[in-house]
């Protein structure tokens, strides 16, 4: 399954079965983990058999069940915490899909459990991502058009308007899509509109933009 596919499959999965997932799959996963913090400076951490951040009133409220196993999205305090949390914890999620898994980021419906991650005194918790395997893969969101969510100053090229679709398939908070993408001459650029978490979401949308357009890089992120 390559990344397009993977964007496609991906649905928040909010209800997961007892199947663990070790072995080589989890070996698998923590490397890429580990590979993601290295190139980002952040502290994520795959939390495994760990059911109670998901075990509360708040998740259940949510919707929640089953899940054992997280992602803590953690990482040095500063300007750039979410939006940097969101590519690389999409770019987990991608993978996750990619190895069989299922994700749901999670902002608010979960707890926060001492002693299961740990968060340095210059860090900070910027969110969770769930994961496992899931009782079904989720569903399709409903989509703004490409026309709501991006400009061009002329006709808009087909890799653009890729990445544009791309970015419409990714999870956003509340599936808010609060985001703008800009083509001026050859200069992408792209803003968070105002709304709960998005700057998370645009760091999100950044990646699936670039994998999309099939130009990595485009942001410096
Ligand atoms: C930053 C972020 C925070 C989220 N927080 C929650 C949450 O607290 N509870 C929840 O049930 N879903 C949460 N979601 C999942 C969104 O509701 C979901 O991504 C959106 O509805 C789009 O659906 P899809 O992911 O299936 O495409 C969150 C998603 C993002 C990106």
């Amino acid at each position: 399954m390559d990344l397009l596919e993977a964007m496609r499959q991906r649905h928040s999965v909010r209800s997961y079965t007892d199947r663990s997932f070790e072995g080589a799959v989890r070996e698998k996963l923590q490397q890429f983990v580990d590979q993601c913090n290295a190139d980002s400076g952040l502290h994520m951490q795959l939390v495994p058999e760990e059911p109670k951040a998901f075990d509360g009133f708040m998740a259940h409220y949510g919707k929640f069940s089953g899940v054992k196993n997280y992602i803590a999205m953690v990482g040095p305090k500063g300007a750039d915490l979410e939006e940097r949390c969101g590519y690389y914890g999409e770019k987990i999620v991608l993978y996750a899909q990619q190895l069989g898994l299922n994700t749901c980021w999670v902002g608010l419906t979960y707890s926060k459990i001492k002693g299961a991650f740990q968060v340095g005194a210059a860090e900070k918790l910027c969110c969770v991502i769930a994961i496992g395997y899931g009782s079904t893969q989720g569903s399709s969101h409903k989509s703004k058009a490409i026309e709501a969510v991006s400009k061009t100053d002329g006709a808009m090229p087909e890799w653009f308007r890729n990445g544009v679709e791309a970015a419409l398939l990714a999870p956003t908070a509340m599936n808010q899509q609060k985001f703008d993408f800009a083509l001026t001459g050859d200069q992408v650029s792209a803003k968070a509109g105002m709304g709960f978490y998005s700057k998370v979401d645009l760091g999100i949308v950044k990646y699936h933009f670039e994998a999309g357009a099939g130009k990595t890089g485009l942001f410096g992120i």
